[in-house]
């Protein structure tokens, strides 16, 4: 390669924080679309015909087509540990690198499926909307009244990294932990966690919080639905902060209607932005915007990292946390 070499063009089709940024302009030839709205899918694909590296958010679907069209394209950076959004299988085929951001998220992500754990269970958001619309009258020994945390059974759905976080910070609470998962952890993790493996079905009847830390596939869509949820505890918690549709939200807005379970805690939903009208008007439940990465820290790495990613791609490197680490081998990069 000479040292003339052009630098390569890539599109950042979000605002993301000027480090990353900067880094990029460093290294490539950069479009930015420095909104925090999703370009329309026509202007992404015009945008994106020439490139060679994208960095994208998970609102962003890269499916068949949109590959198809782009053939000077070789990497797909998610800034996002999911990449649902993304059809893998056919950037496999076509010789295209897929990286996500694992690892620099997993304590925040964790911290905040904790921070909607508490809050459900201790009415949180209800307490605050009580204080600002003045209902704070006298002391009242039975007002707002919840469950407990402590002393409780954590019943946590996908041990990955994220599950095994959320396992960890249970421990500070005396709490006993189950965990569904395909694989096995390790004994001497499973030991260090205090946690027991169970199947789904005695997961959901024992736990008192169930927290969803799997990622969405077509085996894990709706796993939470209406005979899932009715095998739960009428005291239970649920807690999302994985993908939106792994929960049938008409399900689940039925239950706490009819008081199948007690509450739930959601970061996330079946289609995002949409919030399922039934959720707005219950009080049992505690809603965020899809923010569990979302401290200034973890997201300026995940963008570091995504920027990482791809540039390490297109100046022939191996990047740090490729998804299909295939297509590296193949194709001698
Ligand atoms: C966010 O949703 C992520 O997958 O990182």
């Amino acid at each position: 390669m000479s040292h003339a070499a052009a630098k390569p063009a890539i599109l950042i089709s979000r605002l993301l924080p000027e480090p990353a940024v900067e880094a990029a302009r460093a290294r490539a030839q950069v479009d930015v679309h420095a909104s925090e709205q999703p370009l329309p899918r026509a202007e992404l694909a015009a945008r994106l015909k020439r490139r060679e590296g994208l960095v994208c958010l998970v609102t962003d679907l890269i499916d068949d087509d949109l590959l198809a069209s782009c053939p000077e394209l070789r990497v797909v950076s998610n800034v996002a540990v999911g990449f649902n959004n993304v059809d893998v299988a056919s950037a496999t085929r076509r010789g295209i690198v897929v990286t996500n951001t694992p690892d620099v998220l997993t304590d925040t992500t964790a911290d905040f499926a904790w921070t909607l754990l508490m809050a459900t269970a201790r009415r949180a958001a209800e307490a605050d909307r009580y204080v600002r619309e003045g209902k704070f009258k006298e002391w009242e020994f039975m007002v707002l009244l919840g469950g407990d945390v402590h002393g409780k059974t954590l019943g946590i759905i996908g041990f990955g990294r994220i599950g095994r976080a959320v396992a960890k910070r249970a421990r500070g609470f005396d709490m006993r932990v189950l965990y569904q998962d395909a694989v096995a952890a390790d004994p001497a993790t499973e030991r260090a966690l205090g946690a027991t493996r169970v199947d789904l079905p005695t997961l959901l009847q024992e736990a008192d919080f169930v927290s969803i830390h799997t990622p969405l596939s077509p085996e894990t869509r709706h796993l939470i639905n209406r005979d899932t949820l009715g095998t739960m505890k009428k005291t239970a918690y649920l807690i999302n902060a994985a993908r939106g549709p792994i929960v049938d939200e008409d399900a689940l807005v039925q239950a706490l209607r009819d008081g199948t379970i007690a509450g739930a805690g959601l970061d996330v939903f079946e289609e995002e932005p949409r919030v399922h009208p039934g959720l707005l008007g219950l009080p049992s439940v505690v809603l965020a915007p899809h923010i569990a990465s979302g401290s200034y820290e973890t997201r300026i790495k995940m963008a570091n990292l995504a920027v990482e990613n791809c540039l390490a791609v297109l100046e022939g490197r191996i990047p740090p946390t490729p998804v299909n680490p295939e297509v590296l081998s193949k194709s001698g990069k």
